[in-house]
């Protein structure tokens, strides 16, 4: 083990994308929403998955073969004849088969065993993990018999992504719209991520709160709440079932979450932490809490005038409360310091007791406040971890880690 301030780099995983050297196997049906098959082809090789694709015949009606092999930078495969033996070739080499858009034909077919073309072929033929996104006509969604197959889909392992609500194809509205590629590039994301929270309950804390001194004035902080939805996250992509207490964000919470809690006040959050703590394993206390807030809150709005003075109390510190506790969960702390200070992290670590805190530098470009990236050291009882400048998603990565190594051994 390394000493406190010890830069250590071994067993990091953060900056490794799950995606990367995967083999995603791609089937195209006949839907109106075959051309967004392009943006999931692109956004896929963008991560480093390579991208293989088998289009059915009405597929090709909605786009050419020749935009997907463009995209894919492969050949399209369709005719199970031309090619013998693709039907087994192509699945056996497949990290993942993901049916986008998939019909209410292919669905059907996939649920009873039907293999009468390339991809209900290959589809019976493979036995890894198969994402599919549904899109169609309202009315054959609700249908009955279409139901009947998607629930044994799923419960024999099936995931599904979607359908959403909105204007489809045929004018009418309703859920049948595939959902959207950002949302099946996550459920990809978390089926070829190791799902190693699986079991755990995390309750993290995200962004600024604000402490009113009117109806309309309020004191907050710089925090864009970045960091704790990044935590949610990459939680729930792990398996996690995760509760998100957020403040006034500037982000929109990650979709892949359970339970996501608006606060305002320090004083809110402090109970919902309360309320939410007793179900947890696990504690991520990232949210920028103010410090102080007003002696009272004025009913009405204070009238300008040429000087005005605010009395201020200190708010209630929500983490050193469940320090306190006896029966904690495994309690993380931020430490946003304005210097390197992962002197004073520590401190903050053994002063609030605590399980682990996490040290960054707030004055530093690119690290802390509404960035993309950050730059941490992750300080535990038994050592200090400095990590590179990355994305607060790798960071997010390298603290379940350390959470993980650490847990258990409490
Ligand atoms: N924190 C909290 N409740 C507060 C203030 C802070 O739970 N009222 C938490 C933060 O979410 C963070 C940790 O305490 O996880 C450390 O916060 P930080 O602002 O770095 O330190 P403070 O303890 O507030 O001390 P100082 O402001 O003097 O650095």
């Amino acid at each position: 083990m390394g000493g406190p301030g010890k830069f250590l780099k071994e067993n990091f995983s953060g900056n490794i994308t799950v995606l990367k050297g995967k083999s995603i196997l791609l089937g195209i049906t006949g839907s109106v929403a075959a051309y967004k098959s392009i943006e999931l082809i692109k956004r896929l090789r963008e991560e480093e998955a390579s991208v293989r694709v088998i289009m059915t015949g009405a597929s090709k009606r909605f786009i050419t073969p020749l935009s997907i092999e463009l995209a894919a930078g492969d050949r399209v495969y369709s005719d199970m004849f031309e090619t013998p033996l693709s039907h087994i070739s192509l699945p056996a080499d497949s990290d993942l088969f993901v049916i986008a858009p998939a019909t209410a034909n292919i669905i059907g077919k996939y649920a009873n065993g039907i293999a009468d073309d390339l991809l209900s072929t290959a589809l019976l033929a493979y036995n890894g993990t198969v994402i599919i996104a549904p899109a169609m006509n309202w009315r054959m969604y609700e249908n009955r018999a279409f139901q009947k197959g998607l629930n044994y889909l799923s419960s024999i392992g099936v995931k599904t992504v979607g359908p959403e609500q909105g204007n489809l194809a045929c004018g009418e509205e309703g859920v049948g719209r595939m959902a959207d590629v950002e949302r099946i590039m996550e459920s990809i994301i978390t089926a070829l991520t190791k799902q190693d929270l699986a079991g755990e309950q995390v309750l993290v804390t995200a962004g600024p709160t604000r402490e009113y001194i009117d109806p309309i004035r309020y004191l907050s902080n710089r925090s864009s709440g970045k960091m704790g939805c990044a935590l949610a996250k990459i939680a729930g992509r792990r398996g996690a079932e995760v509760t998100l207490i957020c403040g006034p964000l500037s982000v929109a919470p990650p979709d892949n979450i359970d339970n996501v809690i608006t606060v305002e006040t320090a004083d809110s959050m402090y109970a919902a932490v309360m309320e939410n703590l007793p179900m947890s394993s696990i504690f991520i206390m990232s949210a920028a809490v103010a410090d102080f807030m007003p002696v009272e809150t004025k009913e009405s709005k204070i009238e300008k005038k040429d000087k005005l003075q605010l009395n201020l109390v200190k708010t209630r510190d929500i983490l050193e409360s469940v320090g306190r506790l006896k029966n904690k969960p495994f309690t993380v702390g931020f430490a946003a310091e304005t210097g390197y200070r992962p002197d004073r992290a520590r401190k903050k670590l053994l002063g609030k007791d605590i399980d682990m805190i996490v040290f960054n530098d707030v004055s530093q470009k690119d690290a802390g406040f509404d960035t993309d990236t950050n730059e941490v050291v992750i300080i535990d009882r038994d050592r200090e971890k400095k990590l590179p400048l990355m994305s607060k998603k790798d960071v997010s990565m390298a603290i379940f880690d350390r959470i993980l190594e650490l847990k258990d051994n409490r």
